[in-house]
């Protein structure tokens, strides 16, 4: 039976390609070796930051490669990287006050409030809203809102204002989850239990079994609902 296939464009070469493949798919079946670019496969890491065109379609989009199937006429660039600001801090150190914003990501206060962030998100985060939170020191709000981030990159790669969306959040998370949040008590004893060593020997035997039985065990373990 002849293969349903469409035509695609990868950085401006075209392939023709079957039409059930992702571009992650589309890009190995073409003969591109992913070494960078590509991580979980599965939507997660944020590694396969893709934007493409449609033939005659004025819209530029954003997605992951690995989660995107290819549409004819789809001419495609991927995104393997994107040069974000990352501020060194010590999360002992810093505090959750406005300044701590002001200090290490003051480029946020340059948002001209644009959207393309958020148009640009391959989360479908609203991104423009969590870095309006970071403004003003809401940082549980932040964390809630950009829960989702992958880190991508897609939304800072379109920034006119050089916003380091992704960075900006994840800050906003560890202050929330170092400062704000209420403590998960049973985190905290688990956290202990490991430190004292009461899993040790359990897990020394796990490590002596054969990899055959591991698998076993591992795809017969119980899964928390
Ligand atoms: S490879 Fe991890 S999100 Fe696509």
């Amino acid at each position: 039976m002849e293969q349903n296939t469409v035509n695609i464009f990868l950085y401006g070469k075209k392939y023709t390609v079957p039409a059930s493949l992702t571009i992650m798919g589309a890009m190995e079946y073409a003969g591109y070796q992913l070494k960078r670019g590509c991580g979980c496969r599965n939507g997660f890491c944020g590694a396969c930051a893709t934007i493409y065109r449609i033939k005659d379609d004025r819209e530029l989009h954003a997605c992951l490669a690995c989660q995107t199937k290819v549409e004819d006429n789809m001419y495609i660039a991927t995104l393997p990287f994107f040069p974000l600001i990352k501020q060194p801090y010590d999360i002992e150190k810093v505090k959750p006050t406005e300044q701590i914003m002001m200090q290490l990501y003051p480029e946020i206060y340059a948002c001209i409030g644009c959207n393309a962030c958020t148009n640009a998100c391959t989360q479908e985060l609203n991104v423009m809203q969590y870095i309006a939170y970071a403004q003003r020191g809401e940082y549980e709000k932040c964390a809630e809102e950009s829960f989702d981030c992958v880190m991508c990159g897609v939304c800072s790669s379109r920034c006119p204002a050089g916003i380091s969306h992704p960075q900006v959040a994840l800050l906003a998370r560890r202050l929330n989850g170092k400062y704000l949040a209420p403590e998960s008590k049973h985190l905290t004893d688990r956290v202990q239990e490991i430190k004292d060593g009461t899993f040790e020997e359990l897990l020394q035997a796990l490590m002596d079994k054969p990899i055959d039985e591991m698998k076993e065990l591992y795809n017969n373990r119980e899964i928390e609902k």
